[in-house]
């Protein structure tokens, strides 16, 4: 595709019926690479523009052409807007060169896809940029982009704007024409303001994540616009009303909604009637949405057909009187009105008079409007997704936590304990971590990573995770344990009155004899019960006793067998704990499969760090951990304050059975001995015990009865025993592959 294209230089002048070959040398792949990284992607996604340009019935008038393989024109007959991916401005704006005279004149202007990575770019209110399109637009995306700025571009050209000249941002600059420089300044000027406003709101809407920021953003660029007193932004429901987000009358003070915190109680707008169904015209705000059309109105005392009541009230109420209106509906790229945005009483600068809304102010505001809309329209959408995405992932940690009671709350409190300990990191203002921050994308893949962190557990079979006792399967085979001693006893008794009936039997011995016995096979049986229980350690003695117990033959089916199998003394010999080695790894592979899942996951860029953050939190400082073994200095911040939130909160949680939760003091003292080993990351756990955040986490989740003194001194004055560090290849390899007994299962 690169090779194909011959370009070299650009024409000079947009026409209709540009084509897209030039005459200079042919441009290789390699001349496309020195503008982006990614050439090939970014002309192909090119070649999707151009496509879905030409074949959008929308500009069916409209002329497409491609004058080189980074850049594509649409042109409408004397204007033309130039869509660029970003990488034009960063590295080849020598291919703007032609089209700087046209810029500058207000004959072209450009439409970029992704926002350049450049730190002026914030301060760029250049009027070249009409719009900031998404790296890969949508369809949509496009079109709309494209013929906003033809609007512009027609806006003005029926005005009389004088022509840009310095163009900062590109760093050229431009002669005017006679015409231009006759225009009336006064009018220009502030035509230029408005434009310039929209231009740079267009750029900061598309770049605003946050949706509280976003509708602020739109309704008091649109004030300033109007140099209105007031204002109103409603975000339509899924029940079909219109909700106030946010209010601002500034001679009264008022500001609520958006990033001031102020709730707004007014009662959301019916945009039907809840009795009949009819569409709701009574009221300004919803007849703009329902007829999809702006309603400008000089003076609402003097309107017809609108209910003001309300509105009067609010007047009477705050000796205020509301006169002009601009309403107008914001519709998306499927035609369907997302919101309304509402101005009150224009005033004039010079007088300071409530006026009418003038035709200009409206055509500008309907235009910041009409980009506002897209941008909130994809906003909520992914906030849409960002909240399915949310409680699916909180229904997966609730899955696994309902799974056990060994598990119990553990997947929830852990994203808890590891965000608390990211912020107090974040805060710190010295130390190691003076200088670490996470920004909004790392943040919430570190709130996805700790609610996903055992998300493998889902496959780890039960009987194996809530394994209580030693002889323990899908039931407890103690039991079958004790039906065989008893059996023993029975053929023990049956023994003895065989022999009292034999002739000259001495039964005082026999009866000794048989007491005997049976003492031995309680004190057995006692003995076993004791060892499946896995609280005492195991030495090799006991475990000599399993075994000289187990080898006692025992008859069953009419045969003769040991009276316990060689699985059953393999598990009683565990010498601490109940878990076999082989079930050690069933129940550590949990880390293995959570790594599998979410490494099978489409996360996207900003989230790519998932796996990473989740799947360390059983890897320790030293190399010792598991399932890679990889060092702490290996590691994420994020993964090592994982690693410590996990441990904490298992080591005191409250709701799992036949094991109670660890006093504070406790708890340190374990979590101290794995500094002293390098099994936790010494940094992070010294800030923890310095900050208090053991403290205030046990305040929250622990009983007080728990919360004991801890000597933060000890902690802090213990010294990690130094790490050997491997040499570098050997530790990139650990961070490529599982260690052995994790390996093809
Ligand atoms: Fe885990
Ligand atoms: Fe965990």
């Amino acid at each position: 595709m690169l090779a194909g294209w011959r370009v070299g230089r650009p024409e000079t002048t947009i026409r209709a019926g540009d084509t897209m070959a030039g005459t200079g040398d042919a441009l290789g792949a390699e001349d496309l690479r020195e503008l982006s990284s990614n050439a090939e992607a970014v002309v192909a996604n090119l070649d999707r523009v151009v496509d879905g340009l030409q074949a959008d019935a929308r500009l069916a008038t409209q002329t497409v052409v491609r004058p080189h393989p980074l850049l594509v024109l649409v042109r409408s007959g004397q204007v033309s807007v130039i869509v660029a991916p970003a990488c034009v401005l960063e590295r080849g704006r020598a291919l703007l060169e032609p089209y700087v005279q046209a810029l500058a004149q207000r004959e072209a202007v450009l439409v970029l896809c992704g926002r350049p990575r450049d730190s002026r770019f914030d301060l760029a209110a250049d009027s070249e940029i009409a719009a900031v399109l998404p790296e890969e637009p949508t369809e949509d995306e496009l079109v709309t982009g494209v013929r906003r700025a033809l609007e512009l571009l027609h806006l003005r050209r029926t005005s009389t704007l004088p022509p840009a000249g310095a163009m900062p941002y590109l760093g050229v600059q431009a002669s005017p024409t006679d015409s231009m420089r006759q225009a009336d300044l006064k009018t220009v000027l502030s035509r230029v303001a408005q434009l310039e406003v929209l231009h740079k709101v267009g750029i900061a809407l598309s770049a605003e994540q946050n949706r509280g920021r976003l509708v602020e953003m739109i309704l008091l660029e649109a004030k300033r616009i109007c140099n209105a007193d007031g204002g109103t932004l409603y975000i339509r429901t899924d029940e079909d009303e219109l909700k106030f987000a946010i209010m601002r009358t500034d001679s009264l003070g008022i500001a609520l909604g958006g990033s001031t915190g102020g709730e707004i109680s007014l009662p959301p707008l019916p945009l039907y009637d809840p009795v009949t169904g009819a569409p709701n015209l009574k009221n300004v705000a919803t007849a703009a949405a329902m007829l999809k059309q702006s309603v400008n109105i000089p003076d609402a005392y003097h309107a017809e057909g609108l209910d003001f009541s309300g509105m009067k009230v609010f007047d009477q109420r705050n000796n205020y009187r509301s006169k002009s209106f601009l309403t107008i509906p914001m519709v998306n790229s499927d035609n369907y009105v997302i919101g309304v945005l509402q101005l009150l009483n224009a005033t004039d600068p010079d007088t300071g008079d409530v006026v009418a809304f003038g035709p200009d102010q409206q055509s500008i505001v309907e235009a910041l409007a009409s980009q506002a809309a897209i941008a909130l329209s994809n906003r909520l959408l992914l906030d849409g997704q960002k909240e399915l995405l949310d409680s699916f992932i909180r229904l997966m940690a609730s899955a696994i936590d309902a799974k056990s009671p060994y598990t119990g709350g553990h997947c929830e409190r852990v994203p808890i304990l590891t965000e608390m300990i990211a912020r107090s990191l974040c805060d710190a203002r010295e130390g190691p971590f003076r200088d670490f921050q996470l920004d909004d994308d790392e943040w919430y893949e570190l709130h996805i990573a700790a609610w996903l962190h055992d998300c493998g557990k889902v496959t780890t079979p039960v009987h194996v995770m809530d394994k209580a006792t030693k002889l323990e399967t899908i039931f407890d085979r103690m039991e079958i344990v004790r039906a065989r001693f008893e059996t023993l006893e029975r053929e023990a008794e049956i023994r003895v009155a065989r022999a009292l009936r034999e002739p000259g039997a001495d039964a005082d011995a026999l009866r000794r004899q048989h007491e005997a016995e049976v003492a031995g096979l309680r004190d057995d049986l006692e003995f076993l019960e004791t060892a499946n229980v896995g609280g005492e350690f195991m030495s090799p003695d006991k475990q000599a006793r399993v075994r000289q117990i187990a080898a006692r033959p025992y008859r069953q089916g009419g045969e003769e067998r040991p009276l316990l199998a060689p699985d059953e003394v393999a598990n009683l010999c565990i010498s601490r704990g109940t878990l076999t080695e082989e079930e050690r790894v069933i129940i550590n592979m949990h880390i293995v499969h959570t790594i599998r899942m979410l490494e099978a996951l489409p996360f996207p860029r900003n989230l790519k760090r998932v796996p990473e953050y989740a799947s360390g939190h059983h890897e320790k400082m030293d190399g010792t951990g598991y399932p890679r073994g990889v060092y702490g200095v290996d590691m994420s911040v994020p993964a090592r304050i994982m690693a410590i939130a996990d441990v904490f909160e298992a080591l005191t949680a409250q709701d799992r059975p036949y094991k109670p939760g660890k006093k504070l003091s406790e708890a340190m003292r374990i979590m101290g001995f794995m500094k002293k080993d390098n099994h936790l990351d010494p940094e992070i756990f010294d800030h923890f015990v310095r900050s208090g955040l053991y403290r205030k986490y046990g305040e929250k989740f622990l009983p007080p009865a728990l919360l004991d003194e801890v000597d933060e001194q000890a902690l802090l004055g213990i010294q990690p025993t130094p790490i050997q560090l491997p040499d570098g290849a050997m530790r990139a390899e650990r961070q490529q592959t599982l260690l052995p007994p994790y390996r093809s299962r």
